[in-house]
Protein backbone atom coordinates (compact mmCIF):
# COMPACT_ATOMS: atom_id res chain seq x y z
CA UNK A 1 0.00 0.00 0.00
CA UNK A 2 1.47 3.08 -1.23
CA UNK A 3 -0.94 6.18 -1.04
CA UNK A 4 -3.35 6.97 0.76
CA UNK A 5 -6.07 6.31 -1.90
CA UNK A 6 -4.67 2.71 -1.03
CA UNK A 7 -5.81 3.10 2.36
CA UNK A 8 -9.09 4.09 1.29
CA UNK A 9 -10.11 1.60 -1.29
CA UNK A 10 -9.40 -0.67 1.34
CA UNK A 11 -12.79 0.33 2.97
CA UNK A 12 -15.24 -2.88 3.11
CA UNK A 13 -13.16 -5.00 1.47
CA UNK A 14 -10.08 -6.00 2.67
CA UNK A 15 -8.14 -5.63 6.20
CA UNK A 16 -5.46 -3.41 6.84
CA UNK A 17 -2.23 -4.05 8.58
CA UNK A 18 -0.52 -0.99 10.69
CA UNK A 19 3.00 -1.30 12.23
CA UNK A 20 5.19 1.57 14.42
CA UNK A 21 8.76 2.02 13.26
CA UNK A 22 11.05 4.44 14.56
CA UNK A 23 14.46 4.20 12.76
CA UNK A 24 15.67 3.09 9.97
CA UNK A 25 16.77 -0.85 11.02
CA UNK A 26 13.09 -1.39 12.13
CA UNK A 27 11.85 0.38 8.50
CA UNK A 28 14.12 -1.81 6.79
CA UNK A 29 12.15 -4.97 8.09
CA UNK A 30 9.02 -3.49 7.04
CA UNK A 31 9.52 -2.96 3.85
CA UNK A 32 10.46 -6.68 3.19
CA UNK A 33 7.19 -7.54 5.09
CA UNK A 34 3.47 -7.40 3.59
CA UNK A 35 2.13 -4.78 6.59
CA UNK A 36 0.60 -2.59 4.77
CA UNK A 37 1.75 0.66 5.78
CA UNK A 38 4.07 2.18 8.57
CA UNK A 39 3.01 4.68 11.53
CA UNK A 40 6.45 7.09 12.79
CA UNK A 41 4.09 6.80 16.44
CA UNK A 42 4.84 9.51 19.07
CA UNK A 43 5.29 6.20 21.20
CA UNK A 44 8.97 6.69 19.84
CA UNK A 45 9.26 8.84 23.19
CA UNK A 46 7.79 5.74 25.31
CA UNK A 47 9.45 2.92 23.51
CA UNK A 48 12.77 3.97 21.77
CA UNK A 49 13.59 7.01 25.09
CA UNK A 50 11.83 5.31 28.21
CA UNK A 51 9.92 8.36 28.57
CA UNK A 52 6.15 7.96 31.18
CA UNK A 53 4.18 9.61 28.58
CA UNK A 54 4.48 10.80 25.00
CA UNK A 55 4.46 14.46 26.22
CA UNK A 56 8.44 14.28 25.54
CA UNK A 57 7.87 13.95 21.39
CA UNK A 58 8.78 16.98 20.37
CA UNK A 59 8.21 18.16 16.05
CA UNK A 60 12.08 18.02 15.95
CA UNK A 61 12.41 14.31 17.34
CA UNK A 62 9.34 13.34 14.92
CA UNK A 63 11.21 14.82 12.04
CA UNK A 64 14.55 12.96 12.66
CA UNK A 65 12.81 9.37 12.92
CA UNK A 66 10.50 10.26 10.04
CA UNK A 67 13.79 11.03 8.05
CA UNK A 68 15.15 7.85 9.06
CA UNK A 69 11.60 5.76 8.58
CA UNK A 70 11.53 6.86 4.96
CA UNK A 71 15.23 6.18 4.04
CA UNK A 72 14.76 2.47 5.04
CA UNK A 73 11.05 2.18 3.50
CA UNK A 74 12.17 3.83 0.10
CA UNK A 75 8.86 4.79 -0.91
CA UNK A 76 7.88 1.03 -0.99
CA UNK A 77 5.15 1.93 1.82
CA UNK A 78 2.72 4.56 2.97
CA UNK A 79 4.17 6.38 5.72
CA UNK A 80 2.28 7.90 8.71
CA UNK A 81 3.73 10.26 11.21
CA UNK A 82 2.04 11.71 14.17
CA UNK A 83 1.21 15.11 15.28
CA UNK A 84 3.13 15.60 18.29
CA UNK A 85 2.08 16.83 21.77
CA UNK A 86 -0.15 19.89 20.99
CA UNK A 87 0.97 20.47 18.09
CA UNK A 88 -2.52 20.78 16.52
CA UNK A 89 -3.39 23.18 19.46
CA UNK A 90 -1.01 26.21 18.57
CA UNK A 91 -3.45 27.57 15.47
CA UNK A 92 -3.22 26.87 11.78
CA UNK A 93 -0.14 28.43 11.19
CA UNK A 94 2.15 26.43 13.53
CA UNK A 95 0.05 23.17 12.51
CA UNK A 96 0.96 23.40 8.80
CA UNK A 97 5.12 24.57 9.67
CA UNK A 98 4.64 20.69 11.52
CA UNK A 99 2.74 19.46 8.38
CA UNK A 100 5.50 21.04 6.18
CA UNK A 101 8.50 19.73 8.23
CA UNK A 102 6.98 16.50 8.58
CA UNK A 103 6.37 15.83 4.83
CA UNK A 104 9.55 17.48 4.20
CA UNK A 105 11.25 14.28 5.66
CA UNK A 106 9.30 11.82 4.09
CA UNK A 107 5.93 11.77 5.77
CA UNK A 108 2.82 11.02 3.19
CA UNK A 109 0.23 11.69 6.08
CA UNK A 110 0.11 13.54 9.57
CA UNK A 111 -1.94 11.75 12.54
CA UNK A 112 -4.12 13.80 14.82
CA UNK A 113 -5.45 13.14 18.26
CA UNK A 114 -9.09 14.76 19.34
CA UNK A 115 -10.79 16.91 17.22
CA UNK A 116 -12.74 19.16 19.39
CA UNK A 117 -11.77 22.65 18.84
CA UNK A 118 -9.24 21.83 16.34
CA UNK A 119 -11.83 21.08 13.43
CA UNK A 120 -9.91 23.95 11.28
CA UNK A 121 -6.10 22.48 11.36
CA UNK A 122 -7.93 19.27 10.33
CA UNK A 123 -9.56 20.91 7.30
CA UNK A 124 -6.61 23.38 6.98
CA UNK A 125 -4.21 20.99 6.39
CA UNK A 126 -6.68 18.45 4.23
CA UNK A 127 -7.13 21.66 1.48
CA UNK A 128 -3.58 22.48 1.43
CA UNK A 129 -3.13 18.68 0.22
CA UNK A 130 -1.73 17.38 4.16
CA UNK A 131 -3.44 13.82 3.90
CA UNK A 132 -4.87 13.38 7.68
CA UNK A 133 -5.75 10.38 9.34
CA UNK A 134 -7.46 11.17 12.89
CA UNK A 135 -7.46 9.31 16.32
CA UNK A 136 -9.79 8.64 19.24
CA UNK A 137 -10.74 7.12 22.26
CA UNK A 138 -7.88 6.49 24.42
CA UNK A 139 -5.76 9.63 23.07
CA UNK A 140 -2.15 8.76 25.00
CA UNK A 141 -1.81 12.72 25.17
CA UNK A 142 -4.46 13.18 26.68
CA UNK A 143 -3.64 11.19 29.69
CA UNK A 144 -4.05 13.24 32.61
CA UNK A 145 -7.79 14.38 31.66
CA UNK A 146 -8.58 10.55 31.16
CA UNK A 147 -6.76 10.09 35.13
CA UNK A 148 -4.54 7.10 33.46
CA UNK A 149 -4.33 5.35 30.83
CA UNK A 150 -8.27 3.55 30.66
CA UNK A 151 -10.63 1.96 28.36
CA UNK A 152 -12.80 4.85 26.66
CA UNK A 153 -16.69 4.83 25.77
CA UNK A 154 -17.34 2.47 28.00
CA UNK A 155 -20.79 4.44 29.05
CA UNK A 156 -23.73 4.94 26.75
CA UNK A 157 -23.16 8.45 26.56
CA UNK A 158 -19.21 8.35 25.88
CA UNK A 159 -19.90 5.90 22.85
CA UNK A 160 -22.01 8.58 21.89
CA UNK A 161 -19.63 11.50 21.91
CA UNK A 162 -16.57 9.11 20.61
CA UNK A 163 -18.91 8.81 18.06
CA UNK A 164 -20.23 12.30 17.39
CA UNK A 165 -16.28 13.25 16.95
CA UNK A 166 -15.68 9.86 14.72
CA UNK A 167 -17.97 11.79 12.61
CA UNK A 168 -16.55 15.12 12.66
CA UNK A 169 -12.97 13.66 11.55
CA UNK A 170 -14.83 12.50 8.74
CA UNK A 171 -16.73 15.66 8.26
CA UNK A 172 -13.46 17.51 8.07
CA UNK A 173 -11.61 15.52 5.24
CA UNK A 174 -9.65 13.01 6.97
CA UNK A 175 -8.85 9.60 4.84
CA UNK A 176 -8.85 7.17 8.45
CA UNK A 177 -10.01 6.83 11.98
CA UNK A 178 -7.35 5.19 14.90
CA UNK A 179 -9.58 4.13 17.68
CA UNK A 180 -7.82 3.28 20.62
CA UNK A 181 -9.21 1.11 23.47
CA UNK A 182 -12.92 1.17 23.10
CA UNK A 183 -15.03 -1.58 23.63
CA UNK A 184 -15.37 -3.77 20.44
CA UNK A 185 -18.94 -2.68 20.05
CA UNK A 186 -18.14 0.61 20.25
CA UNK A 187 -15.89 0.50 17.91
CA UNK A 188 -18.22 -1.39 15.07
CA UNK A 189 -20.73 1.18 15.03
CA UNK A 190 -18.26 4.00 14.58
CA UNK A 191 -16.84 1.37 11.69
CA UNK A 192 -20.10 1.18 10.28
CA UNK A 193 -20.80 4.58 10.73
CA UNK A 194 -17.73 5.90 8.90
CA UNK A 195 -17.15 5.50 5.14
CA UNK A 196 -13.53 5.87 5.78
CA UNK A 197 -11.05 3.09 7.25
CA UNK A 198 -10.89 2.85 11.21
CA UNK A 199 -8.02 1.21 12.72
CA UNK A 200 -8.00 -0.28 15.90
CA UNK A 201 -5.55 -0.88 18.10
CA UNK A 202 -7.36 -2.46 21.34
CA UNK A 203 -10.73 -1.82 19.84
CA UNK A 204 -11.82 -5.37 18.82
CA UNK A 205 -11.94 -7.18 15.65
CA UNK A 206 -14.52 -5.12 13.68
CA UNK A 207 -12.68 -2.36 12.76
CA UNK A 208 -11.08 -2.25 9.23
CA UNK A 209 -7.59 -2.98 10.18
CA UNK A 210 -5.27 -3.37 13.27
CA UNK A 211 -1.98 -1.11 14.65
CA UNK A 212 0.62 -2.16 16.89
CA UNK A 213 3.63 -0.47 18.45
CA UNK A 214 6.58 -2.60 16.48
CA UNK A 215 8.26 -3.85 19.59
CA UNK A 216 4.92 -4.91 21.67
CA UNK A 217 4.04 -7.24 18.34
CA UNK A 218 7.34 -8.68 18.37
CA UNK A 219 7.84 -9.53 21.82
CA UNK A 220 10.90 -6.86 22.37
CA UNK A 221 8.98 -5.34 25.22
CA UNK A 222 8.75 -7.81 28.00
CA UNK A 223 6.88 -5.69 30.66
CA UNK A 224 4.17 -4.85 28.32
CA UNK A 225 1.18 -7.57 29.07
CA UNK A 226 -1.55 -5.51 27.96
CA UNK A 227 -4.64 -7.32 27.09
CA UNK A 228 -4.86 -6.20 23.39
CA UNK A 229 -1.48 -6.99 22.65
CA UNK A 230 -0.74 -10.72 20.88
CA UNK A 231 3.28 -11.22 20.61
CA UNK A 232 3.82 -12.97 17.14
CA UNK A 233 7.34 -13.56 18.02
CA UNK A 234 9.29 -14.07 20.67
CA UNK A 235 11.57 -11.53 20.23
CA UNK A 236 13.00 -11.03 23.59
CA UNK A 237 14.48 -14.39 23.84
CA UNK A 238 15.58 -14.23 20.24
CA UNK A 239 17.51 -11.33 21.32
CA UNK A 240 18.48 -12.19 24.84
CA UNK A 241 19.87 -15.45 23.53
CA UNK A 242 21.75 -13.87 20.77
CA UNK A 243 23.62 -11.19 23.38
CA UNK A 244 24.19 -14.33 25.53
CA UNK A 245 25.86 -16.14 22.71
CA UNK A 246 27.60 -13.65 21.97
CA UNK A 247 29.30 -12.78 25.42
CA UNK A 248 30.17 -16.84 26.21
CA UNK A 249 32.02 -16.63 22.42
CA UNK A 250 33.68 -13.58 23.67
CA UNK A 251 34.46 -15.26 27.07
CA UNK A 252 35.77 -18.42 25.73
CA UNK A 253 37.83 -17.04 22.60
CA UNK A 254 35.82 -18.87 20.06
CA UNK A 255 34.54 -15.58 18.89
CA UNK A 256 36.15 -14.26 16.48
CA UNK A 257 37.62 -17.49 14.69
CA UNK A 258 40.43 -17.88 12.09
CA UNK A 259 37.16 -17.42 9.21
CA UNK A 260 36.53 -13.96 10.98
CA UNK A 261 39.85 -12.35 11.15
CA UNK A 262 42.03 -10.69 8.61
O1 LIG B 1 2.11 6.56 18.82
C1 LIG B 1 1.62 5.46 18.59
O2 LIG B 1 2.31 4.43 18.64
C2 LIG B 1 0.20 5.38 18.25
C3 LIG B 1 -0.55 4.08 18.23
C4 LIG B 1 -1.90 4.21 17.68
C5 LIG B 1 0.11 2.88 17.74
O3 LIG B 1 -0.38 6.39 18.03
Amino acid sequence: MKSVLDFKARKGKARISMSTAYTHWEARFLAASPVDCVLVGDSVATVVDGEPTTFAATPEIMVRHTAAVARGLGGSKLLITDFPFLAARKGIAPAVECAAALMRAGAHAVKIEGVDGHEDVFRHLVQSGVPVIGHLGLTPQSVNAFGGYKVQGKTDAAAADLLRQARSIEAAGAFGLVLECVPSEVARTITEALSIPVIGIGAGQHTDGQVLVFHDLLGLNPGFNTKFVRQFADGNKTVGDGLAAFAAAVADGSFPSKKESY
